[in-house]
C-alpha cells in the first residue's frame, strides 16, 4: 500500500538499504535460520506481553525506532508516530533528522519519548536540542554511532532524492514525473507546507539546517567515544548507544556509561555486508554480560522476529519500516494498523509456543544452526 501511495523516491528512500543491500536482505533472512521449540498441550489463557525497559513499564516488547524524514512519508508524521506508540503503551524514539519539533512530538504521546542524537550541526546545535529535550521531559537520549557518513543507498541516487530536495527546479525537472504520478501524497506534501527546513537542528547564527545539507553536514559530525562522554556529562538521564555490531563495542559502550544498547545496522543502510543485526546479537548479550540492557533492531516485520530476538537475549527491539510502511500507505491510522498486526502476532506465537508471557521467554524456546558462533 505505501508503494502505491507515495511516490518512488519517497518509497524508496523507506524501503532501500546500502549499495548492494546484501544486509538489508540479510536482516531480515536471519531470522528464518532461527527456529522454535514449543511446548504443546499446555492451558493459557491470556499471554502477558508487557516488558520493563530502562525502569520504564512498556506494554509491548518492541519501541518505534527512529526514521528520519517521517513528515515526507505524510504530514502526521513524527507527531502520529509518537503519539500511536504512547496510545499502544510503548515507547517512540525521535530522529534528530525530524519534520516537527520535538516539544510537538513530546506533546503528542502520551508515553515515552526518546531522542536520537546526531551532531549534525555540531555539538553546539546538539546542545541546543539536549536542552530541549531535557526540557520537554524526554526519557532519555539514543546516540546511533553508526553513521559516520551516510551509508550510499543507489535507489535514492537513481531516483534524483537530492535532486528532488534541492531548491534547483531545473535539477528537480527529470525527477518530477514520478511525483506527480500520486496527486493524493503531492495535494497532502503541498498542503503540509511543502519542504521544510529541520526544526530541531538549529545553526547558531544560520537558523534550522535545511534537508538537502544533511549528507554533508553528517559527513562532519562522526560521534566518538570522545562525544558520548560529553553527551554523557550534559544529559543526566540514559543514554541508549544504537548501531552496536561487536562484543568489543558494546563493552566499550558500558565502559563509558551507556544505560543500554541496540544491536544495529541501521537496518542495512549504512556499511553493507555486516551481519543481519540477529546474528550479532548472541555475540553481544554475551560481552556486556547483563551490565546494560540489550535492545536490537533490524529486519523485524513479524511478532515472530520479535519472540526470536528476545529468545537469544534481547529486552525489546526497536521496528523502523514495519511501521513506516504504515505511515506511508495510510498516515497515524497505518502505524495504528501495523502496532496491532505486531501485537496479535505476539500474542498468537507466545500462544502457540505454549509460553505465558515475554519475560518467561529464554534460548530454551529457539534452536539455532549450528554454523551460528557465539551461540
Ligand atoms: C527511512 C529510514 C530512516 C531512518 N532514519 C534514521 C535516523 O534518522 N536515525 C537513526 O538512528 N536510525 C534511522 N533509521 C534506522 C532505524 O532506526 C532502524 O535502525 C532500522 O529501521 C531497523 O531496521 P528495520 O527497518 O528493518 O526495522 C532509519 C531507517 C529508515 C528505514
Amino acid at each position: 500500500m505505501a508503494r502505491r501511495r507515495v511516490p518512488q523516491a519517497v518509497f524508496d528512500y523507506l524501503d532501500g538499504g546500502a549499495e548492494g543491500e546484501v544486509t538489508l536482505r540479510e536482516n531480515c533472512r536471519a531470522f528464518e535460520d532461527v527456529t522454535f521449540r514449543p511446548r504443546h498441550a499446555v492451558s493459557l489463557s491470556d499471554c502477558d506481553l508487557r516488558c520493563r525497559v530502562l525502569g520504564l513499564d512498556l506494554s509491548l516488547p518492541f519501541l518505534l525506532a527512529p526514521v528520519g524524514y517521517s513528515r515526507l512519508m505524510h504530514p502526521g508524521g513524527e507527531v502520529a508516530a509518537a503519539r500511536e506508540a504512547g496510545k499502544a503503551g510503548t515507547g517512540y524514539i525521535l530522529s534528530t533528522i525530524s519534520g516537527h519539533p520535538l516539544e510537538d512530538v513530546k506533546a503528542g504521546s502520551s508515553g515515552p519519548v526518546f531522542y536520537q542524537l546526531y551532531l549534525m550541526g555540531g555539538r553546539a546545535a546538539a546542545e541546543a536540542a539536549i536542552e530541549r529535550a531535557r526540557a520537554a521531559g524526554f526519557a532519555g537520549l539514543v546516540v546511533t554511532i553508526d553513521t559516520p557518513v551516510s551509508g550510499i543507498r543507489e535507489r535514492d541516487k537513481r531516483n534524483g532524492m537530492k535532486e528532488l530536495l534541492s531548491g534547483n527546479v531545473l535539477e528537480k525537472l527529470r525527477y518530477l514525473p514520478q511525483v506527480l504520478a500520486r496527486p493524493g501524497w503531492l495535494v497532502g506534501f503541498l498542503l503540509d507546507g511543502g519542504l521544510r527546513p529541520l526544526p530541531n537542528v538549529i545553526l547558531p547564527g544560520t537558523g534550522p539546517m535545511t534537508l538537502v545539507d544533511v549528507n554533508a553536514a553528517l559527513a562532519s559530525s562522526a560521534v566518538t567515544w570522545a562525544d558520548l562522554r560529553w553527551i554523557r556529562d550534559g544529559w543526566r538521564g540514559p543514554i541508549v548507544v544504537k548501531g552496536i555490531l561487536t562484543g568489543d563495542d558494546g563493552r566499550r559502550a558500558v565502559d563509558e556509561g551507556a544505560a543500554a544498547i541496540s544491536v544495529s545496522n541501521h537496518g542495512g543502510r549504512q556499511l553493507d555486508c555486516v551481519p543481519a543485526a540477529l546474528r550479532a546479537l548472541p555475540e553481544v548479550v554475551a560481552a556486556v554480560n547483563g551490565q546494560v540492557e540489550v535492545l536490537m533492531d533490524g529486519g523485524i516485520r513479524r511478532g515472530t522476529d520479535i519472540v526470536k530476538a528476545i529468545c537469544l537475549g534481547a529486552r525489546a527491539v526497536l521496528c523502523g519500516r514495519a511501521y513506516a510502511y504504515g505511515l506511508a500507505a495510510a498516515g497515524e491510522a497505518g502505524i495504528e494498523r501495523a502496532i496491532e498486526i505486531l501485537r496479535a502476532d505476539l500474542d498468537r506465537t507466545l500462544r502457540l509456543l505454549g509460553c505465558p508471557s515475554i519475560s518467561a521467554l529464554d534460548r530454551s524456546y529457539v534452536t539455532v544452526p549450528k554454523r551460528w558462533e557465539w551461540c
